[in-house]
């Protein structure tokens, strides 16, 4: 296996601190940068998960549920291997692949995500996970990965102002600020086509990519549940012009979260070079995947109730339990599902 500290030398010339520089950064956190580093201070005295416990009780699962963990078991772990993980953030999926025996390389555009890994990599003792800040759409890896891991990140490809998430979604998006004027940008399918074109040459011959997204098509989309990435209704599966036309009178902005229903998907998985796509319909989302089938009639009969935490309401527990049952279970419209994990070989 290649010695990826030297490959890392010889791609970065600058490591300062463990963490492999670019040049290139960006910003996409759940924290403001003045949480990030008060968050950071706290972590110099306490571990991790009391660190996080203490200043954001809402994300330790996110962080370390290993619930979160469950698509990587449809990849073949048989042969130890190296892993990119593409917008790592506080990696979660980079530990998971490291303590499955893998060599990871966690790329982030956010140097404060990383450095948080780089702390629970060491209090973990996981000195198999490298850290690299740079900009996923420019990165330059070829033929190295065994496995490359795009969880979540797809859909923000195209979009490059620095991103604050509650601000963000916030209807005012005053504060999250725009670094490039959208006129100039590419296409968002454009840019996501390039970037798993990247993906696509980063793996070898037998490499494997998982990849987890929001399906567009989500039965919760088409009765009013907002995009989780502009959080306005009905923008997911619109025309792209007409989403395009409530973003900016919404939000001052163009849309550009793009995501895809299962074939549009795996057309632009094809069309950057994929041969062997495996598609799931998963649920409840990709996020904790409670319940993953194959998206077939056979994978599909195989629907089954499943764990739940974020049913609260009866409301809820109506939609997205009976009515769910109802579509999956009995209906077998399964284009229709939460989200869609891919699983596809080059
Ligand atoms: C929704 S989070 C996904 C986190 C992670 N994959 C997971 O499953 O927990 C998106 C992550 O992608 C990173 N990201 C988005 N665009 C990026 C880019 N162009 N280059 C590098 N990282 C990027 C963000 O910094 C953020 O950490």
């Amino acid at each position: 296996m290649t010695d990826l500290r030297t490959y890392l030398k010889s791609i970065y010339d600058n490591c300062v601190e463990d963490i492999f520089l670019s040049g290139r950064s960006g910003y996409w956190s759940n924290l403001s940068q003045v949480h990030n580093k008060e968050f950071l201070e706290i972590l110099k005295n306490k571990d991790c998960k009391s660190a996080v416990k203490s200043f954001m009780p809402k994300f330790e699962e996110m962080i370390f549920s290993s619930k979160r963990e469950a698509a990587l078991e449809l990849l073949d772990h048989n042969k130890k291997g190296i892993c990119i993980d593409y917008g790592a953030m506080w990696g979660v999926l980079s530990v998971g692949m490291a303590k499955r025996g893998h060599e990871v390389i966690a790329v982030d555009k956010t140097h404060d995500s990383l450095n948080f890994l780089k702390f629970r990599s060491k209090e973990e003792g996981l000195d198999n996970i490298h850290l690299v800040q740079d900009d996923i759409r420019e990165i330059e890896f070829k033929n190295i990965a065994d496995y490359a891991i795009v969880n979540g990140v797809l859909e923000w490809i195209p979009e490059k102002s620095e991103i604050i998430v509650d601000e963000y979604l916030s209807n005012s998006n005053s504060k999250s600020k725009k670094s490039t004027d959208e006129n100039k940008l590419k296409k968002p399918r454009e840019m996501q086509l390039a970037f798993l074109k990247k993906v696509h040459e980063s793996l070898n011959k037998e490499g494997q990519l998982l990849l987890a997204i929001e399906n567009k098509l989500f039965y919760g989309y088409l009765m009013g549940k907002p995009d989780p990435h502009v959080n306005l209704r009905f923008t997911t599966f619109l025309p792209r012009f007409i989403s395009n036309i409530i973003c900016r009178f919404f939000k001052k902005k163009d849309y550009r979260t793009h995501i895809y229903s299962f074939n549009e998907l795996k057309i632009l998985l094809k069309e950057a070079g994929f041969t062997q796509i495996d598609d799931y319909c998963c649920f409840p989302m990709y996020h904790f995947p409670s319940l993953v089938v194959p998206n077939s009639r056979e994978g599909i009969s195989k629907y089954e109730i499943y764990e739940n935490k974020d049913i609260i309401t009866w409301k809820q527990n109506f939609i997205f339990k009976y009515f769910e049952i109802f579509l999956m279970k009995y209906l077998k419209a399964r284009n229709f599902c939460p989200a869609i994990i891919i699983v596809a070989k080059k």
